[in-house]
C-alpha cells in the first residue's frame, strides 16, 4: 500500500508522471497529494508504528515492573534491617534508667492526686494543661493555672496553697540555699575557655541567652549542647535528653551526626534522644513550650533549646502600635521558660536571640538584643557572641548574677565546638 512519503513524489514510481492508481481505480495528476490516500497511508503507517511501539512499550513496561519489584524486595530487606536495628536499640535503651524515669513521672502525678480536693476529673484537667507535679502547680501563677486548666478560682487557690506547703516553699536559711547550689550540675560546651566563662560549664536551673549577629554560632552551640547533655556526668554531660524548639527551620540532624562522631558517640542513639518541635508561628512556639512541661520527666529532658526566641514575634508584630502587646507576649513566654527551671531545677534552658543594629550608638557596641529590656530582665545569664578570625568566635559574659564579666574564644569546627 501507498505511504504518505511516496505520495509527495506524485506516485509509487516517484518520478512525478501521471499514473493510474490501483487503490482508487483512477488517474492521478503528478505532484498532487490525495487526501484519501494520505489519510489511509498515514493511518496504515500509524497502525504499524503503534503496533511496533506498543510491542516495545509492553516489553519496556514488563522490565520496568520487574525492576520495581526487585527494588521493592530490596527496600523490604532494608526496612526489615532497620526494624531489627530499631528493636535492638530499643532493647538497649529499655534499661533500668527508663523505668526509673517512668516511675519518677508517676510519682509526680501521684503527689498531685493526693492534694486535697483532687478527684479524677480535676486530675485529668491538670495533667492535660501540663500541671502534672506539685512544683508546676506551686510555681505557676494561679490565674494561669485557672485559664489553662479551666478549674475554678477557689479550687486553684487551694491547690497552689497545698502544693506550696508540701514543698515547704517560703523562707529558708542561706545554708539551705548553699546546699541547693552545691547540687547544681553543668553541661560542657565542648570548649574549655567557654566552659570557664560559665564557671565550669552551663549550669542547670537557669535560662541562658546567647545573642549575636547572624553566623556567630548560636545555632551551632545549641546543636552541640543537645549532644553534650547526653554525655555521662563524668564527661561533662547530664545523662539526659534534649528538647529542641526550632522557630527558624535551621535544625540539622546531619550536624548532630558530625558532632556525635566527633565525640565517638553512636549518632543513632543521640538523634533518638533529641525531641524536635518546629514552631511555625509565635502562638505555636508558646504552645510547644507549654507542652514541653509534660515531657520533661517522662522523657528525661535536661536541656530545652528555643532557637530563636524572638524571630516569630518580630515578624508577626509589625509597627509601633503592636509593640506593647508584643513585649507582653514575649514576657509571658519567657516567664513560662523561667518557671520551667524553677519547677525542674535539674533542667537547663537555652534561648538564642538575634541582634538588631542601633544606629544612634556611636561608642561601644552598636548592637542590642532584639526584644529589648524584656529579654534582658527575663533571662538569667546573657552571653554576647561575635565573630573572630576564621572559624573563631568570641563570647562575652554580659549579664550573670554570680559570674564575673569576661570573654572567651572558641572555634566552630567540623567536629563541633572546641577551643
Ligand atoms: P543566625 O541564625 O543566622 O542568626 O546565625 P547563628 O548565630 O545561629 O549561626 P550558626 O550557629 O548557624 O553558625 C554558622 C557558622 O557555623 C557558619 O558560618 C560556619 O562558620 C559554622 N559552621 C556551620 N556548620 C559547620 C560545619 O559543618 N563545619 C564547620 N567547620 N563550620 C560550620
Ligand atoms: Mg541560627
Amino acid at each position: 500500500m501507498a505511504k504518505a512519503s511516496e505520495m509527495n513524489n506524485g506516485g509509487p514510481s516517484g518520478n512525478g508522471e501521471p499514473y493510474f492508481c490501483k487503490e482508487c481505480k483512477r488517474n492521478h495528476t503528478k505532484g498532487k497529494i490525495y487526501k484519501e490516500h494520505l489519510k489511509f497511508a498515514q493511518f496504515e503507517t500509524d497502525k504499524k508504528e503503534i503496533e511496533e511501539e506498543s510491542e516495545s512499550n509492553e516489553k519496556e513496561l514488563e522490565s520496568e515492573v520487574e525492576e520495581i519489584f526487585e527494588g521493592l524486595e530490596e527496600e523490604e530487606d532494608i526496612t526489615i534491617e532497620l526494624d531489627e536495628m530499631e528493636e535492638e536499640l530499643e532493647l538497649d535503651s529499655d534499661s533500668d534508667s527508663d523505668e526509673v524515669i517512668i516511675n519518677d513521672a508517676n510519682a509526680c502525678v501521684e503527689a498531685v492526686k493526693k492534694l486535697p480536693g483532687v478527684g479524677e476529673a480535676t486530675l485529668k484537667k491538670l495533667i492535660k494543661a501540663g500541671f502534672s507535679s506539685l512544683e508546676s502547680i506551686a510555681y505557676t501563677p494561679p490565674k494561669i493555672i485557672q485559664n489553662e486548666s479551666g478549674l475554678g478560682d477557689k479550687t486553684t487557690a487551694k491547690l497552689v496553697k497545698a502544693s506550696m506547703s508540701q514543698l515547704k516553699i517560703g523562707f529558708k536559711s542561706a545554708e539551705d540555699v548553699w546546699a541547693y547550689r552545691k547540687n547544681i550540675s553543668r553541661i560542657t560546651t565542648g570548649s574549655q575557655e567557654l566552659d570557664d566563662l560559665f564557671g565550669g560549664g552551663i549550669e542547670t536551673g537557669c535560662v541562658v541567652e546567647f545573642f549575636g549577629e547572624f553566623r556567630t554560632g548560636k545555632t551551632q552551640i545549641a546543636h552541640q549542647l543537645c549532644v553534650n547533655v547526653q554525655l555521662p556526668e563524668e564527661d561533662g554531660g547530664l545523662n539526659g535528653n534534649a528538647l529542641y524548639i526550632d522557630t527558624e527551620g535551621t535544625f540539622r540532624p546531619e550536624r548532630i551526626i558530625q558532632m556525635s562522631e566527633g565525640l565517638d558517640l553512636d549518632h543513632k542513639k543521640i538523634l533518638k534522644n533529641i525531641i524536635f518541635g518546629r514552631a511555625y508561628n509565635s502562638d505555636h512556639q508558646i504552645l510547644l513550650t507549654k507542652e514541653a512541661t509534660n515531657l520533661i520527666k517522662e522523657k528525661n529532658i535536661k536541656l530545652i533549646i528555643v532557637d530563636s526566641l524572638i524571630g516569630h514575634f518580630r515578624s508577626e508584630y509589625v509597627g509601633r502600635g503592636t509593640l506593647a502587646v508584643r513585649q507582653q507576649t514575649i514576657n509571658t513566654h519567657l516567664h513560662d521558660l523561667l518557671r520551667l527551671t524553677d519547677i525542674f531545677p535539674e533542667l537547663c534552658v537555652i534561648v538564642t536571640n538575634q541582634v538588631q543594629s542601633k544606629p544612634d550608638v556611636f561608642y561601644g557596641n552598636p548592637t542590642v538584643a532584639a526584644g529589648g529590656n524584656i529579654v534582658a530582665h527575663g533571662s538569667t545569664i546573657r552571653v554576647y557572641l561575635r565573630k573572630g578570625k576564621g572559624e573563631q568566635r568570641v563570647a562575652k559574659m554580659i549579664d550573670a548574677p554570680h559570674l564575673p564579666e569576661g570573654e572567651a574564644v572558641f572555634s566552630i569546627t567540623e567536629n563541633g565546638i572546641t577551643d
